[in-house]
Order: structure tokens, then C-alpha cells, then sequence
């Protein structure tokens, strides 16, 4: 879309208001992971075991946010966004998982936040984006309850000291990333692999959500609060009832789980039927369903690709999967992921701008009342920087497309807020280390110079163009 008149053609397609963002999260690039009294998390743990970061990297540099507000909020300007998606090292403000406050920890964030709302740029802050402290996965981690409980104290903290500028607080980011990759396949820290753990980590981290949410509408009802899923529409790879049992299943356990307990106050009862398998669901006691269906004005939606499935997991291939298939969905290791011959991501991931408009139109569907925003959708690409510029084509066409869905659903009467690209810069991709580059921003990471790229100046060119409109 280099065409000036198609780009304000998608530009006019927006409403007026519209939030227009990138996303990061604090492991991924603060770095500075032992400055200023911050505790250690269990990623600082997890990528010191050898084999479970791909090239043997860690957050402990990342791209060096700590040390840089000043670079972050230049490189949100230089992108002409009105907000900007970051999360709370959990941690780095309470570096024992307790009561006690790092206020110097609180103050980064404090000053973060400052230096964006001089800018007119409008903060997101995501409450829990995996980064637990290393005390808490001592103590038995997210399988444990008291994780939840402690996570809605730091709710209270982080509010009490950001609220009264910050009015838009995603709790919990990808819960189903943070209980099945971290407890059940183990691609994530803790890298436990007990099944049983995690459904009751996924619990205790739904939990966790009711109580920050009710925590943050006690102290200022005007606050915006959100929950951050990650989305795929799931297509059955035949009609044999094999195969659309499989569809079933993993849906269940991908889309419909936490959206069911945030929205509804309920599990799915198929779900639960299928995980009986490996559970007995003690865990649950009476009036958490109540605490977990709190309040929710927008639905944050993660959204990267589309999965085919198969039950004969014979066909399983995990590229296509997210991270590996099988035991990240517990209780359906025979289930495999079949490649739909759509062409792939750096990751392996399909790209399926449709499937965007699909899952967006699915979500409006079953939750009316719920706006709903966008705050992750990306890609990555082995990008290079050759004269001071990078072209990155596919990037561009990847966030190009999915925007056109979004506006499809805006079209189609989807209450969509905002879209937030993942990520304003390359950065720690988790089990992935440095070798995955998401960024809209390039980034050295020897020597931490940063570079826009073409597809960071096409999003910026329309994202100028769309607030200019109005
Ligand atoms: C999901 C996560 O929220 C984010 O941390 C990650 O980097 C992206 N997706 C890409 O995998």
C-alpha cells in the first residue's frame, strides 16, 4: 500500500477515537534485571537452564527499556501512535511476590508513564505479562491460590500509584500461554510438565484476573479493565467426527475457557467433561466463578493465526501450533495441528487476515456488551538492516492485511477500540531468545541502535492519516 489513496482509503475505514498502539512486555525488553532492589522472576530462573532458550540468551540486556524511557516514548512519536501497551515487571515492584514495595521500581513505571502522557500518548499497562516472582514459584507457583490472592494485592499496589494517571489496565496477558506452556508442555517458564498443575494454574490465574479487576473498579470505577487472550479460530481439517471433536477440544481449551469464565461465570461444560480426564477440579471453590466474572469493558484480543486440526494426531505438525502441540493443550495429546498451505511466518505461523475477522465477529457475536480491542498482532521475519533501512515486505502486507480485517469487523458492527501492533520493537521473543524479530522497530542487539522499518513507517504513515481525518 505505498498508493496514497489507498492507504487514506484503510485510513477512513477507522472510527473516529480510535486507539492506535504498539505492544511490549517488561521481560521482553526492560533489561536491568538487577538495578535498583528488583527480584529475580521466573524467566531470570528459567532461561539460566541450559536447553531451554534456543540460542542460550536471556532477558538480562533485552533492549535496554530501563535505562531508556526516553528512547521508548521517541520511538512511539517516530510511529505517530496515540498509545502505547507495556506490562509491570510484577516483580520489580514487589521483588518478593509480597506486600513489601521496590518503590524505586515503581518509580520507572511512574516516569514511563509521565514521559508518555507528555507526549499525549495514552498508557495501557498490562498487570501480568509471565514474569511471576521467583518467590511466588517457590512457594508452588500459579497451582497454588495464594498466588492469585498475592496478585491481587499488587493489583492495589500498582493502582494506588499509577491510577490516577493511568486508566486502561489489561490484567492478565495470554493465561493460557501462562498455565499450559509454563505448567503442562513446559516451553515457558516454570517449565513444569504436570498437566494436573496447570488447569489449576489456569484457575488461579482466571482468579488472579476477578481479583485485580474488582481491586481496580474499587478504587476508580472509571478505569477501563480488560483481560489480554490470545485467539484462534480453530477449523476442523475434515468433517469425519474425529476431526470436529478435535476442533472442539482444542477451542474449548484455546477460546472458549477463559472467555466463558471471564465473560459468562462459568467454564465450558465440554471442557470440563474432557479435563475430568486428568483433574478432579478440588481447586475450585465455591464463589470463585463470582470473583472471575468481574468486570470486563474491553476484551483484549491476541491475534497471530488460524489452526486446523485433526483428531488422528498422526498429522500433527508443530510448526503449525504455536509452540509445539500436543500436551500445551492437556488432556488432548492426541490431537494434531495439519498446515492449511498458507503461507508462514518466521514462526511457522499461518497468516490468515481473515481468521482475524472471523474470531473478532465470533467474540462481538457471543459477548455484545464487550468492546473489543486488538492488542497484539505481529510478525516475525529475519529481517536485516542494509544502508540504514530495513524492507520488510512481509511485515508490511502481514499488518497491512490485518488491519483491512479489522476494518471488515469494524464494518460488520464489531465494537473494536484499538489496535496495538506487536511489538514497537524486536526484542526477547521468550523461548526463542533474540533469533525471532517482531519489532515495527529494528533493533542492534549488540550495540542497541534502533531503526525504523518499512513496515513501521507504512503503520505510521496510516496511523497519520487516520487521526488527521478528524
Ligand atoms: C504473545 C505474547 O503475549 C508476547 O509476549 C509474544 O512475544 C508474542 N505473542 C509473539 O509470540
Amino acid at each position: 500500500m505505498s498508493n496514497e489513496f489507498e492507504g487514506d482509503a484503510l485510513a477512513s475505514r477507522f472510527p473516529t477515537g480510535f486507539t492506535w498502539g504498539a505492544a511490549t512486555s517488561s521481560y521482553q525488553v526492560e533489561g536491568s534485571t538487577e538495578a535498583d532492589g528488583r527480584g529475580l522472576s521466573i524467566w531470570d530462573a528459567f532461561v539460566n537452564e541450559p536447553g531451554r532458550v534456543v540460542d542460550g540468551s536471556n532477558g538480562d540486556t533485552a533492549i535496554d527499556s530501563y535505562r531508556n524511557i526516553a528512547g521508548d516514548v521517541a520511538a512511539i512519536k517516530a510511529l505517530g501512535l496515540n498509545s502505547y501497551r507495556f506490562s509491570l515487571s510484577w516483580p520489580r515492584i514487589c521483588p518478593d511476590g509480597d506486600g513489601r514495595v521496590n518503590a524505586k521500581g515503581l518509580a520507572y513505571y511512574s516516569d514511563l508513564v509521565d514521559a508518555l502522557l507528555a507526549e499525549g500518548i495514552t498508557p495501557w499497562i498490562t498487570l501480568y505479562h509471565w514474569d511471576l516472582p521467583q518467590a511466588l514459584e517457590d512457594a508452588g507457583g500459579w497451582p497454588e491460590r495464594a498466588t492469585a490472592t498475592r496478585f491481587g494485592e499488587f493489583a492495589s499496589i500498582a493502582h494506588r500509584a499509577l491510577g490516577d494517571r493511568v486508566k486502561h489496565w489489561i490484567t492478565v496477558n495470554e493465561p493460557w500461554c501462562a498455565a499450559f506452556l509454563g505448567y503442562s508442555s513446559g516451553e515457558h517458564a516454570p517449565g513444569r510438565r504436570e498437566p494436573a498443575a496447570s488447569i489449576a494454574a489456569a484457575h488461579h490465574l482466571m482468579l488472579a484476573h476477578g481479583l485485580a479487576s474488582r481491586a481496580i473498579k474499587a478504587a476508580d470505577p472509571e478505569a477501563t479493565v480488560s483481560i489480554g487472550l490470545n485467539f484462534y479460530p480453530i477449523h476442523a481439517a475434515s468433517e469425519a467426527p474425529v476431526d470436529l471433536d478435535a476442533a472442539r477440544r482444542v477451542d474449548g481449551v484455546q477460546n472458549r475457557w477463559f472467555t466463558e469464565a471471564a465473560l459468562r461465570g462459568a467454564y465450558p461444560e465440554d471442557v470440563v467433561e474432557d479435563f475430568k480426564a486428568i483433574t478432579d477440579f478440588s481447586f475450585i471453590l465455591d464463589g470463585d466463578l463470582e470473583t472471575i466474572h468481574a468486570p470486563v469493558d474491553v476484551l483484549s484480543v491476541n491475534y497471530y493465526s488460524r489452526f486446523t486440526v485433526t483428531g488422528n494426531g498422526g498429522a500433527t505438525s508443530a510448526s503449525a501450533a504455536p509452540t509445539g502441540a500436543g500436551s500445551a493443550w492437556p488432556a488432548n495429546e492426541h490431537i494434531g495441528f495439519v498446515p492449511a498451505g498458507l503461507p508462514v511466518t518466521d514462526m511457522g505461523w499461518e497468516i490468515e487476515p481473515a481468521g482475524l475477522t472471523e474470531m473478532l465477529t465470533r467474540l462481538h457475536a457471543g459477548y455484545p456488551d464487550v468492546a473489543l480491542a486488538v492488542t497484539e498482532n505481529g510478525a516475525a521475519f529475519p529481517d536485516k538492516l542494509e544502508d540504514g533501512r530495513v524492507h520488510d515486505p512481509e511485515r508490511l502486507d502481514y499488518v497491512q492485511g490485518h488491519l483491512a480485517a479489522c476494518a471488515d469487523a469494524v464494518e460488520a458492527g464489531v465494537p473494536l477500540v484499538g489496535y496495538f501492533a506487536w511489538s514497537l520493537a524486536d526484542n526477547f521473543e521468550w523461548a526463542w531468545g533474540y533469533t525471532k524479530r517482531f519489532g515495527l522497530v529494528y533493533v542492534d542487539f549488540e550495540t542497541g541502535e534502533r531503526t525504523v522499518k518499512d513496515s513501521g513507517r507504512w503503520y505510521g504513515d496510516l496511523v497519520r492519516r487516520a487521526r488527521s481525518n478528524r
